[in-house]
């Protein structure tokens, strides 16, 4: 075998990379949005598994709240039946995009429960929580509570500075949590390990709220029913991010069994820029009472608008992840979201935007390549590999430079860049056909070595695939001989792989045209 000088990716003994996406509320059907997350998650749990890391990837469902019971009210359901229902919505759409968690967890779930009151007390002997009496505003929807000088004012309508909806106003007995206590620390972590919150921007805006002093926050709820009981105060529940945050450890076993021993820290959670504060200030400082380690990262994303406007029921433009899986393909979606916008950024979701990348990236750059190779080997090598050839000078810079890179961006969460890297070298390899017309060789030797190179290009792509487009990958394999789930991350940086007297299965269409609407 020939191996490409360059140093292989690292040295690794087998680490572990435990990844979270947030729980999503079940109280509609999912949309692009959460499907993002989600995806950005599986992509990283796939890359991290081919270079040999011992993966947990966790996703699940937020199931407590006043949004949640308003929900449930409204489709004449008691909560949990309504959550049993809807969690199903977000269990198939998993199964249909190809995400490969290890575990989905529900807060309405004994062994989550049992770990967020845990956590509740633990923090309560510490004394950092304590009774008092909640007055101000709250958003149901993004359920979360408000002072008079954040909401925002328009005529006599009362509104949340977030999501712009109507706020209510609450008077409650409650037990707080001791946020402020934490303000010095916090900042010490976040400015002690640059990397926790990312991207910068997002770091900064972190510091300038922390800055800003962070006030107590009511961590029970009265007059909301649906949740988990407060332990020794049976007549109010626990606030529901108080309750849902503890999900990433409950969903380990926190404390004794052997995977939070494992896993814990998470190495990433990612989250949704509207839910960067609960994640990089709420959660760390919880964490910090109770003394248990932090996070090492949170990673913020943008939103996506449809057709420039944000997605809402009332103007009906909600973006269902299926419809548009059952138009392309569940790989043309993954491929679209990552490719579209840098991660991290907002961007825009169009069908026009969607038929564009997929007819042109996937079904001609992409899928003719593969196609035109496996068709060349068949015609001219009646389906069988000859040799192993050498690295062709014209391809063989990029296919040296091209895995590192992509490597790099990965581990940068750079998708877009990592994608982009990707379909240069697809370029290329599409240019390496068009110069040097294996069709019209008459060397037998030039033409066996030009079809080599061609199909070990087509190999390596498919491993920088992999994490982005699982299906598509396993089905190029499928054609080259070989055997998907050996594939590894450090196969991109070697050369003859595929041995001579493979048979070359016959070309199947990856990507069917499709007409935007
Ligand atoms: N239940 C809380 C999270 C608790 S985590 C302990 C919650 N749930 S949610 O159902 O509203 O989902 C929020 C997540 O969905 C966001 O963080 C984001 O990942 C994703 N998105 C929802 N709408 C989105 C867009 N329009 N665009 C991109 N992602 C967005 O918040």
């Amino acid at each position: 075998m020939i191996t490409f000088p360059a140093k292989k990716t690292a040295k690794r003994t087998k680490s572990k990379f435990y990844i979270t996406t947030p729980l999503y509320y079940v109280n509609d059907v999912p949309h692009i949005g959460h499907a993002y997350t989600t995806i950005a998650a599986d992509v990283l749990a796939r890359f991290k598994r081919l270079q040999g890391f011992d993966v947990w990837f966790l996703t699940g469902t937020d199931e407590h709240g006043q949004k949640i019971e308003n929900a449930a009210i409204a489709a004449h359901k008691e909560p949990k039946a309504f959550a049993d229902q809807i969690v199903w919505n977000f269990i198939n759409l998993w199964g249909a995009l190809k995400i490969s968690n290890n575990d989905f967890i529900r807060t309405t779930e004994e062994r989550h429960q049992r770990v967020a009151q845990e956590i509740f007390e633990k923090l309560k002997s510490k004394g950092d929580i304590y009774k008092g009496t909640y007055e101000g505003w709250y958003c149901v929807p993004d359920e979360s509570y408000w002072t008079e000088m954040q909401v925002v004012r328009e005529g006599d309508k009362v509104l949340c500075p977030e999501c712009h909806r109507p706020v209510e106003r609450l008077k409650e007995e409650s037990y707080f949590f001791r946020l402020s206590k934490y303000q010095k620390k916090l900042l010490n972590y976040i400015k002690r390990n640059p990397d926790f919150v990312q991207p910068n921007f997002r770091r900064n805006e972190v510091i300038s709220f922390i800055n800003q002093g962070l006030r107590d926050i009511s961590f029970t709820r009265m007059t909301t029913k649906w949740g988990i009981p407060v332990p020794g105060d049976p007549d109010k529940v626990l606030y529901v991010w108080a309750d849902a945050l503890t999900n990433y450890i409950s969903a380990l076993g926190w404390p004794n069994d052997k995977k939070f021993k494992k896993f814990w820290p998470a190495d990433i959670h990612l989250v949704g820029k509207e839910i960067l504060r609960f994640h990089a200030i709420i959660w760390p400082a919880m964490l910090m009472a109770a003394g248990i380690k932090p996070p090492k990262q949170v990673f913020a994303h943008g939103w996506w608008t449809v057709d420039g406007k944000k997605m809402s029921k009332s103007l009906g433009n909600v973006v269902d992840p299926l419809d548009v899986i059952q138009k392309y393909s569940v790989d043309s979606f993954r491929y679209f979201l990552l490719r579209e916008i840098p991660f991290g950024a907002d961007g825009d979701y169009s069908d026009k935007a969607m038929a564009a990348r997929h007819n042109s990236e996937l079904a001609d750059d992409l899928g003719n390549l593969v196609n035109r190779t496996v068709v060349l080997v068949e015609k001219k090598l009646g389906n069988v590999v000859r040799v192993i050839a050498k690295p062709d000078a014209d391809i063989a810079p990029l296919l040296k430079t091209t895995p590192k890179k992509v490597t790099q961006a990965l581990e940068r969460m750079q998708f877009h860049t990592a994608l982009a890297e990707i379909w240069n070298l697809v370029a290329a390899a599409n240019r390496y056909i068009n110069d040097n017309k294996p069709w019209a060789e008459n060397d037998s030797a030039v033409l066996a070595a030009e079809l080599y190179n061609l199909l070990e290009t087509v190999r390596i792509i498919a491993v920088l695939i992999y994490p982005f487009m699982p299906e598509t990958a396993e089905k190029i394999f499928r054609q080259l001989g070989i055997d998907y789930k050996a594939v590894q991350w450090k196969d991109a940086v070697r050369w003859g792989v595929i041995k001579p007297n493979t048979v070359i299965r016959k070309a199947e269409i990856l990507f069917n045209k499709v007409e935007a609407k």
